[in-house]
């Protein structure tokens, strides 16, 4: 439902941004937060709990856009990536830090109602400073509220910086004008679709959204456990610290994606970030593959040294002497494999799983397995996830947000970010209810194969559709837009590419 709820909040978000500005859309995004925190946190049943979830939703998918569009538009262009990025690293950053503080509430009484609650805070903080914040000189200016957008730009650029972003930003204005004689109070699709410059803009912008989603994020964080137990560590505590792990790198990931994303650029960010999740993805199916194919088996005289927890499965089946961990494991849900004591990769026993034979098992020193099996390449696994949430990070984790925020013209920068915005939740929607079924239906290996095809698609799409945005005044991204809807070169030497955009400056004065 808070994932439902992000679709219609970025869908309504773009068009808030366009009509009412950039600041007063954050401004209701931090309301909707926290109405949705407390209506949880008070929740008597069930029903509240999902009605609050909606409301997060609706901040979340608002704030997903809004958030890096005001950013970009308030900065400088040298750092204007970094600044974004920035936005990334303090997300990844909070979702580190909301780790650690539901652990410390774990041991409060009401638990959850406190967990749920204490995300009400960072929204009114974030309400009331706010308050103190401009609105984006950008928007201002386009709304034909000249005056007050350059009082800020004042405030935020050098002084020799202001003028060429006020020229440009008239001349931005003025070719809206030209464009079409009215104001821009209506935007259809298909006007959206038949202005080159935005048609170009959105194939990269929502192919990038959908993309960081269709590379499997979320299946891989999902699988992260069983990849743990793969590589045994197979005890219950290890997983909460998991979680904190994965959550660590991803925001070290972001602060890479800080220092790089101005100096070696978008493209190649995202080239490089793709190549290691291609490679991540290799190594976890091939992993997965060996695994289930090479599981150890299941012992009877095992077992029975376990009498009355022999999973029932198991006991009822008529040729046990053929079964295999991972036949264990499938065979239900309350099946759970206790490998031998001398060496995990030999028959082990199939035994209930519940916690009770879970500290039987564990305290004859075996290891305990619920939802992988013990092998001898599980080590590789780990390492297969941890590339993957480092190389994933700092690429494919922010750059699409920051493109997405930079790459439309002025007019339509809301609601094409809307848009893409929307597609990449939804997006999150499909792979998240599709990708357990998937896995049931072809296997865990196979699954991540697909993935790993669908990376390699990324790569393809990202070297000939996605334009390099780095240190382009934003005006000027329209501009390069106009002139080309492929962009093959990317290893360009740093003073080709600057002596061009100079030319670029030269014809606009
Ligand atoms: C686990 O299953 C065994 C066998 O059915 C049972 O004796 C035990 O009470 C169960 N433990 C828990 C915690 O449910």
């Amino acid at each position: 439902m808070a994932v439902a709820g992000a679709i219609i909040g970025a869908a309504i978000g773009g068009w808030l941004n366009d009509r009412y500005g950039r600041r007063s859309t954050i401004l209701i995004a931090d309301f909707l937060f926290f109405i949705g925190a407390v209506v949880m946190a008070s929740a008597p049943g069930p029903p509240l709990l999902i009605v609050g979830r909606v409301f997060v939703g609706l901040g979340v998918g608002m704030a997903s856009m809004t958030s890096p569009l005001y950013i970009s538009e308030a900065s400088p262009a040298k750092i204007r990536g970094a600044l974004v990025s920035t936005n990334g690293f303090l997300i990844t950053g909070g979702q580190f830090l909301s780790y650690l503080i539901n652990l410390a509430f774990t041991k409060a009484p009401g638990t959850w109602r406190w967990m749920l609650g204490v995300a009400g805070i960072p929204a009114l903080l974030q309400f009331i400073l706010m308050m103190l914040l401009p609105e984006s000189p950008r928007w201002l200016f386009h709304k034909g509220r000249e005056e007050e957008a350059k009082a800020i730009m004042r405030k935020i650029y050098p002084a020799d910086e202001i003028e060429s972003e006020i020229i440009a930003l008239k001349e931005s204005v003025e070719t809206e004008l030209q464009q079409k004689g009215s104001n821009t109070d209506k935007i259809s699709i298909t006007k959206l679709l038949k202005t080159k410059t935005v048609r170009r803009g959105l194939i990269a912008g929502v192919g990038l959204q959908v993309f960081q989603q269709f590379v499997g994020i979320n299946t891989v964080m999902y699988y992260s456990p069983t990849i743990v137990q793969l590589a045994g560590f197979a005890s219950n505590r290890t997983a909460l610290l998991l979680s904190l792990v994965t959550a660590g790198l991803n925001a070290l990931g972001s602060i890479v994606s800080i220092y790089f994303i101005d100096r070696t650029g978008r493209k190649k960010l995202l080239v490089i970030s793709l190549f290691g999740v291609v490679i991540s993805l290799g190594l976890l199916s091939a992993v997965f593959h060996e695994t289930t194919s090479h599981s150890p088996m299941v012992s009877l005289q095992e077992t029975s040294h376990f009498e009355d927890f022999t999973c029932p499965d198991y006991g009822e089946a008529i040729n046990g002497r053929a079964w295999n961990c991972m036949k264990c494991l499938k065979a239900s849900p309350d099946c759970g494999f206790c490998a031998s004591a001398t060496d995990k990769l030999l028959p082990g026993a199939c035994l209930i799983s519940n916690d009770t034979v879970k500290d039987t098992c564990h305290q004859e020193s075996r290891l305990w397995y619920t939802r992988g099996c013990p092998s001898k390449y599980g080590w590789l696994a780990l390492i297969g996830l941890a590339l993957y949430i480092i190389f994933f990070s700092p690429g494919m984790g922010t750059v699409p947000w920051i493109v997405n925020s930079e790459i439309y013209p002025l007019r339509f920068r809301g609601v094409c970010g809307g848009i893409a915005a929307t597609a990449n939740w939804i997006s999150n929607l499909i792979v998240a209810q599709s990708f357990l079924s998937l896995t049931q239906a072809i296997g865990t290996s196979w699954t991540f194969l697909i993935f790993g095809v669908i990376s390699v698609v990324a790569l393809l799409f990202v070297l000939v559709c996605v334009p390099e945005t780095k240190g382009l005044p934003i005006e000027e991204v329209e501009k390069m837009l106009e002139m080309r809807g492929l962009h093959f070169r990317f290893w360009e030497k740093r003073n080709a590419r600057s002596s061009s955009s100079q030319q670029e400056k030269g014809q606009s004065a």
